[in-house]
């Protein structure tokens, strides 16, 4: 049995305290949050604490707040010596008081209240100082997840970094073309199967073999056409900006 503590009671800490709460193995002692009125969906409210001091003893506090929080959240425990993860991406491990005994617990996914995920699939990139810390926090990852990675801070802010441009980014173009629809009066929904087959498509190429489009096969009418078309701006110059990456990586390789 692995006696778990949660820092937080947002997006991240909501989703682990569903998955924990699955487990047999895995104990929610406690779940501290400084929002005195918040509920957590089926979790026992008598289990909820508002103060630091009312901590009891667990394997492992799960801080699970805002990155710019987690400095000042671990050096507020009472107490020292024990296990304290954060679960951020972007966060090293050094951000966490050195009275505890620190490590990372980070989900590689993009996590939204009231959007249900299961964690079987999602990367858990694990970090800690000593061997026998790795191992609670390893037990404790694959007792939810199938998917469990020995990551360094330097690595989990490259991963964090990737993630950016694989999620956030890709996300903001479909927000882009989804504009672009709006304005010619036509659905986004007639592009939703492109979207499916690339990210589909690189799951068995890599994504540079997986590469089409006008900048890949230098067509340049196209290319100006299309930036003759984007009037606005700021469209204009990722459209620029992205093509010459394309380009570039091409000459690269
Ligand atoms: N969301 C994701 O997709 C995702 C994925 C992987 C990792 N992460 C990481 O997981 C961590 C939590 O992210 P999240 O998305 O769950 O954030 P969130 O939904 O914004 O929740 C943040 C939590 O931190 C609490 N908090 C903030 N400042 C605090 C302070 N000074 N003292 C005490 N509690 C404080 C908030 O309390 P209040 O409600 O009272 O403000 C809230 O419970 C971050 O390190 C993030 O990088 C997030």
């Amino acid at each position: 049995m692995i006696k778990v503590t949660l820092i937080g009671a947002g997006n991240v800490a909501q989703h682990l305290i569903s998955a924990f709460q699955s487990q047999s193995d895995i104990e929610i002692v406690q779940v501290f949050s400084r929002n005195t009125t918040i509920a957590i969906p089926d979790f026992d409210a008598q289990k909820m604490v508002h103060s630091y001091a009312e901590l009891k003893e667990a394997d492992v506090y799960l801080i699970a707040v805002s990155d710019d929080a987690i400095a000042t959240v671990s050096e507020q425990l009472p107490f020292s010596n024990r296990l304290v993860v954060h679960t951020s991406g972007a966060a090293p491990l050094e951000s966490l008081s050195s009275k505890n005994r620190r490590g990372v617990f980070y989900p590689l996914q993009t996590f939204t209240k009231g959007k249900k995920v299961s964690f079987k699939s999602i990367p858990l990139c694990l970090e800690a100082i000593s061997v026998p810390d790795f191992e609670i926090l390893k037990r404790l990852a694959q007792s939810i997840s199938g998917s469990i990675h020995s990551i360094n801070s330097e690595q989990r802010k490259a991963l964090h970094v990737a993630a950016v441009f694989v999620n956030n980014f890709t996300n903001h173009l479909y927000a882009i073309g989804q504009n672009i629809c709006a304005e010619h009066h036509v659905s986004f929904d007639v592009l939703k199967p492109l979207i499916i087959e690339t990210a589909n498509k690189i799951m068995d190429l890599s994504p540079s073999e997986a590469q089409t489009g006008p900048a890949k096969r230098n067509d340049f009418s196209t290319i100006q056409s299309h930036e003759a078309f984007l009037k606005n701006a700021n469209q204009n110059n990722l459209y620029k900006t992205l093509t010459q990456s394309i380009q570039n990586h091409g000459k690269e390789l």
